[in-house]
């Protein structure tokens, strides 16, 4: 059963890179029981939660988002005060090659959970209804790409370049319609790229350090030119936790770090952290591995957010730089190598079998 002295909020997706993080957060804090809803997709691990999935305020659903018979039974079991939601498909590259799974969880997904959400929250009377939130998750490639100058504000065009971006926005566009049609109350944070521990090693940072330490090339996209604005993901699950419980209904925040870098930046820095942390055998740098590949079809020139808002409003400020977050991130990847083989071996589903079971005792 849930602790019933504290409320109930849901995290879908928590059982990804940011979800967990957020969870990892919000358990420890101890203001919410945190019902983490996942499908358990390639991306999801459960591993990345075992310092909290034994607490008592923290509860977990393999669940799928498009399914809709079973959310509105999570929706009555825990009566939530609100649902933070980051379950997505989430790698560009795999929405090149594959994406049909990204419009089903994405746009579909979120549509499902939008109706639970809404039949719920009709549902409800007086401060449980006022005080309700869809927190929508999303991310600033929804803006496209920038040129050389420029930022990206709350503001700004949607003109989604990639289907990861595309179904991205589309699942933004269904939330803030459903809060001007229906009036649910929704808020949307559209945050910049993330690194740090726990993050499947497919995106670039990650992928950089397991391949440089499996004397792997380290594949470089076109010239490496282009940038992203890097954000430490406890520095976005700290932003995540205060719009979730200070941001007015309607209001949407863009979250970023301010660490723009080109991607030959990011590794020739990963290089040098990985040359003082882990040297390689033969005295040479890693970078003799980087390795120039071609280009990511239609891949977005420039990320860059403008935080101010969120700052100046809510307070919020990064507490990593880039320098530090990156040092924290190489060294927890290189302390963790179990982790990075259990995710790139599918021994981690095993790993859950092992540990977890359900509410009734089954194995999951
Ligand atoms: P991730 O790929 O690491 O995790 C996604 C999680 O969602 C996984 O645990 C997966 O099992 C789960 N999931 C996928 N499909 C599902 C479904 N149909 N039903 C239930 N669960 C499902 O992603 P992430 O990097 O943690 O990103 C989380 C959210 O934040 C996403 O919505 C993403 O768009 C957004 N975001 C990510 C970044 C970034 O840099 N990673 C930046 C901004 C915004
Ligand atoms: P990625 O981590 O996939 O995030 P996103 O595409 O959502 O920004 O990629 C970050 C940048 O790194 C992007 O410009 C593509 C580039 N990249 C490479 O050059 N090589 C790689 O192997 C990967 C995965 C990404």
């Amino acid at each position: 059963m849930p602790q019933q002295t504290i409320p109930s909020v849901f995290v879908t997706g928590g059982a990804g890179f940011i979800g967990s993080a957020l969870i990892r957060l919000l358990v420890t804090e101890g203001k919410y029981h945190v019902v983490n809803i996942d499908k358990l997709t390639y991306a999801g691990n459960l591993e990345s939660l075992a310092s909290v999935s034994k607490l008592p305020n923290y509860s977990f659903h393999q669940t799928d988002i498009c399914d809709r018979a079973t959310l509105d039974q999570l929706f009555a079991k825990y009566s939530p005060v609100g649902t933070i939601h980051l379950a997505a498909e989430s790698h560009v590259d795999r929405s090149i090659h594959g994406p049909g799974d990204f419009i089903q969880t994405n746009i579909n997904g979120t549509f499902t959970l939008l109706e639970a959400a809404r039949a719920h929250w009709m549902s409800l009377d007086g401060e449980k209804k006022s005080g309700f939130r869809f927190h929508h998750v999303s991310t600033d490639e929804v803006f496209g790409s920038l040129g050389d100058s420029g930022l990206f504000t709350e503001e700004n065009a949607y003109q989604p370049n990639s289907p990861y971006s595309a179904s991205k926005a589309a699942s933004d566009h269904l939330v803030r319609a459903w809060h001007h049609t229906y009036g649910l109350p929704t808020i949307m944070t559209n945050c910049s790229n993330n690194y740090g521990p726990y993050q499947f090693p497919e995106k670039l940072i990650p992928l950089m350090i397991h391949n440089a330490v499996s004397g792997k090339p380290l594949p470089i996209y076109g010239r490496g030119d282009n940038v992203r604005d890097w954000l430490y993901v406890d520095d976005h699950a700290r932003a995540l936790s205060l719009v979730f419980e200070h941001s007015s209904v309607g209001e949407t925040w863009n979250i970023g770090g301010n660490n723009e870098k080109t991607n030959l930046e990011v590794v020739d820095t990963l290089c040098q952290l990985l040359d003082r942390h882990r040297p390689r055998t033969d005295g040479l740098s890693y970078a003799v591995q980087k390795t120039n590949v071609a280009d990511r079809p239609g891949h977005d020139k420039r990320y860059a957010i403008d935080a101010t808002k969120i700052q100046r409003e809510l307070g919020w400020q990064p507490l990593e730089t880039f320098e530090t977050g990156l040092e924290k991130t190489v060294r927890w990847y290189l302390d963790n190598p179990e982790w990075v083989a259990h995710v790139v071996s599918g021994e981690y589903r095993n790993w859950m079998a092992r540990n977890y079971t359900d509410r009734n005792g089954v194995q999951l």
